[in-house]
C-alpha cells in the first residue's frame, strides 16, 4: 500500500488527478484500478492495470488472419513510436501497447518481424512497467543475428509483430516475502528489471531494492544509469521509491570506477560494502537475468546460501531467466 500523502496530496482524488496529469493514460488507467480506502488515506497498486489506448489493433488482426498464413494468426502489429541507439551493440525502442495487452512487470513476450511463410519471433523482456501506455524493449544488435540484424534498422512508424501473451518468472508472484530485492543483470539482461524498478508494487513489497548491471564497456552501462536518472527526475516515481533503490554498475573489459563480475563482488564482499549488507537467505529475494553461464554462477551462489529457486507455481527465494541472445 502506498499512502497518497506520500505523493504530496491530501486526498485520493487530488492524487488521482495529479497522477493523470503527470503520466497520462497509463497511470490514469491504473487509477481506475486504485482501491481507495479513503478513511485510512491509502490506495493500493495491486489490481491489474488497464491500458488506456486503443489503436486499431482489431482491424489489423482481421487483416492478418484474412491475408497472411496461419502462422501469423494471433499476432498483433504494433507501430514503433521511438528508437534510441545506446551503443554500437545495444538499442531500445518503444511501440504502441494493444488495448488488450496486460502483463506483470518483469514478463517477456514473443516479438519479431514478418518473414515469409513464418514470422521471425524471439522472446523479449518488456522493459516498460505494467502501468505504462507504451511498450519498451531493450535489445542487443547481433550483426548476423536472424532477428536483431533486421530489428536494429527499425524506424519510427514501422511495425513489429507481437504475440500478446506475456509470461515469465522474473515476477513478484514467483518470490516469497523478503526485506531486500536484489536484481542481478548483465548486458541486455537489465531489461526486465527496467520494468520492475518502475513498478510501485516493488516498493510496496520490499524495503530496499538493489540493481546490479555488469557490462563489458562503460557506454553499455548508460541505459541503466539513464533509468535511474529518469526515476529520480520523476516527481511521483521518486516519491514512491523514496531513495530505496541502489544501482551498482560495473565493467569487466574497460577500465572504470567500479570493475569486475558481480559474482566476484559477492564472493569477496565488495557487494556487501556497496549495499546494505551481504546477500542473505533470510532477508534477500533475488532475480537474475543474463547469459546462461552468468545465470548458473549466480544460481550456485544463491543455492550455496540456502536459497530455493522459485517459480510461478511454487514461489522461492530466487528466480532466473535467460536474457535474449540473438
Ligand atoms: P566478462 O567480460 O568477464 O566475460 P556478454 O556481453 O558476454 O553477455 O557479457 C556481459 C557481461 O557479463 C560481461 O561484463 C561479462 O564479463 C559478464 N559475465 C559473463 N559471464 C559471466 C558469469 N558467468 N558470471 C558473471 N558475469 C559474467
Amino acid at each position: 500500500m502506498i499512502c497518497y500523502g506520500e505523493i504530496g496530496c491530501r486526498t485520493i482524488d487530488a492524487a488521482n488527478s495529479r497522477i493523470a496529469a503527470k503520466h497520462g493514460a497509463g497511470l490514469a488507467a491504473l487509477i481506475g484500478c486504485v482501491n481507495a480506502t479513503k478513511n485510512k488515506g491509502f490506495f493500493s497498486f495491486d489490481l491489474p492495470p488497464i491500458p488506456g489506448q486503443t489503436n486499431g489493433m482489431m482491424m489489423m488482426n482481421a487483416e492478418l488472419s484474412g491475408e497472411l498464413p496461419k502462422t501469423y494468426r494471433g499476432l498483433d502489429q504494433l507501430k514503433v513510436l521511438s528508437v534510441r541507439h545506446w551503443t554500437k551493440r545495444t538499442f531500445s525502442f518503444t511501440c504502441e501497447r494493444p488495448a488488450s495487452l496486460r502483463f506483470r512487470s518483469g514478463e517477456f513476450a514473443m516479438i519479431g518481424l514478418p518473414n515469409g511463410e513464418k514470422p521471425l519471433l524471439r522472446a523479449y523482456s518488456i522493459a516498460s512497467p505494467n502501468w505504462a501506455d507504451d511498450l519498451e524493449f531493450y535489445s542487443i544488435k547481433v550483426a548476423d543475428g536472424p532477428l536483431t540484424s533486421r530489428l536494429q534498422n527499425l524506424q519510427v512508424g514501422d511495425e513489429i509483430l507481437i504475440r500478446p501473451k506475456p509470461v515469465g518468472t522474473l515476477v513478484h508472484d514467483a518470490l516469497i516475502a523478503g526485506k531486500r530485492l536484489v536484481l542481478f543483470s548483465t548486458g541486455t539482461g537489465i531489461a526486465p528489471f527496467a520494468s520492475i524498478i518502475r513498478d510501485p508494487e516493488t516498493y510496496d513489497k520490499f524495503e530496499r531494492v538493489v540493481l546490479t548491471h555488469t557490462c563489458r564497456d562503460i557506454d553499455e552501462l548508460d541505459y541503466g544509469k539513464h533509468l535511474l536518472a529518469e526515476i529520480e527526475g520523476d516527481e511521483l516515481l521518486s516519491d514512491v521509491v523514496g531513495g530505496r533503490l541502489t544501482l551498482i554498475s560495473t565493467t569487466t573489459r574497460q577500465d572504470s570506477a567500479q570493475m569486475g563480475r558481480m559474482t566476484d563482488w559477492l564472493r569477496d564482499d565488495r557487494f556487501a560494502a556497496a549495499t546494505s549488507g551481504p546477500l542473505s537467505a533470510e532477508h534477500d529475494r533475488v532475480m537474475i537475468c543474463g547469459s546462461m553461464a552468468m545465470l548458473q554462477d549466480h544460481k550456485a551462489i544463491c543455492e550455496g546460501l540456502g536459497m530455493a529457486e522459485g517459480s510461478n507455481s511454487a514461489p522461492g527465494a530466487f528466480v532466473i531467466e535467460k536474457a535474449f541472445v540473438d
